[in-house]
């Protein structure tokens, strides 16, 4: 009799275990890219817990004060289409990158004199789709949920408030004519990501 509910505990402690594994990886590992029916893309969730691929930073003083893409640029890439760029060297469709803005807090620490991470001053994204950006260079559409709008394209942006919920592609001149002529790899700075280069496969 003991030994029948002993089972029968031990059961439900595998079953709790079980359900809080699976909750905690989908709260973890989030289905971005998401889209409303609109075709706007909804703000990541989670995207500081996805693969941390590099930092480059323009700050807004060696910038006339004004940097396109202000002060440090934190880029993430989603978990899934991570371990796809790791076996293949190549950006899955249905990719997705976030940049997040930071600003320069101090520019001096007991290390030394340099530029140190501030306050979190805006989001931008980027996702390659063929089916929904058929038209687009590579496929890849570009957003911006900083609030006031991408520091690129509004006087307005406004750094630092609350970020927007969705955003709307910009059109292609805005975002990817740059990037398509200027980026390392598929539209993609990789020439700035250390992380990405060292995961790539040896050819
Ligand atoms: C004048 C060139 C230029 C334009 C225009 C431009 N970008 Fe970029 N973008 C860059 C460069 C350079 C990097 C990498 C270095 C950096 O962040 O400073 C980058 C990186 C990114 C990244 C990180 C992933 C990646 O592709 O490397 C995102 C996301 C991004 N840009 C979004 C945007 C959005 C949104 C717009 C339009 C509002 C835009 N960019 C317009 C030059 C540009």
């Amino acid at each position: 009799m003991m030994g029948l509910l002993n089972r029968v505990h031990m059961l439900g402690v595998v079953v709790v275990f079980g359900v809080v594994a699976v909750v905690h990886g989908v709260a973890a590992q989030t289905m971005d890219p998401r889209f409303d029916t609109d075709g706007n893309l909804l703000r990541p969730e989670g995207y500081r817990e996805w693969i941390y691929v590099g930092t480059p930073v323009t700050p807004n003083d060696m910038n006339g004060g004004k940097a396109a893409f202000p002060e440090f640029h934190n880029v993430y890439i989603h978990p899934d289409s991570w371990a796809h760029y790791k076996k293949t060297g190549t950006f899955r469709n249905g990719t997705i990158l976030v940049k997040e803005l930071v600003s320069v807090g101090s520019k001096a620490a007991t290390s030394g004199l340099g530029y140190f991470m501030g306050e979190y001053i805006g989001l931008e994204a980027t996702v390659k789709d063929a089916k929904r950006f058929p038209k687009e260079p590579g496929n890849w559409a570009y957003f911006s949920f900083t609030s006031g709008g991408s520091p690129m394209m509004s006087k307005e942006a406004t750094h630092g408030g609350p970020l927007k919920d969705k955003a709307t592609a910009f059109p292609t001149a805005a975002c990817a004519a740059c990037h398509q002529a200027a980026a390392a790899e598929d539209m993609v700075f990789t020439q700035y990501y250390p992380v990405l280069r060292a995961a790539k496969p040896k050819r």
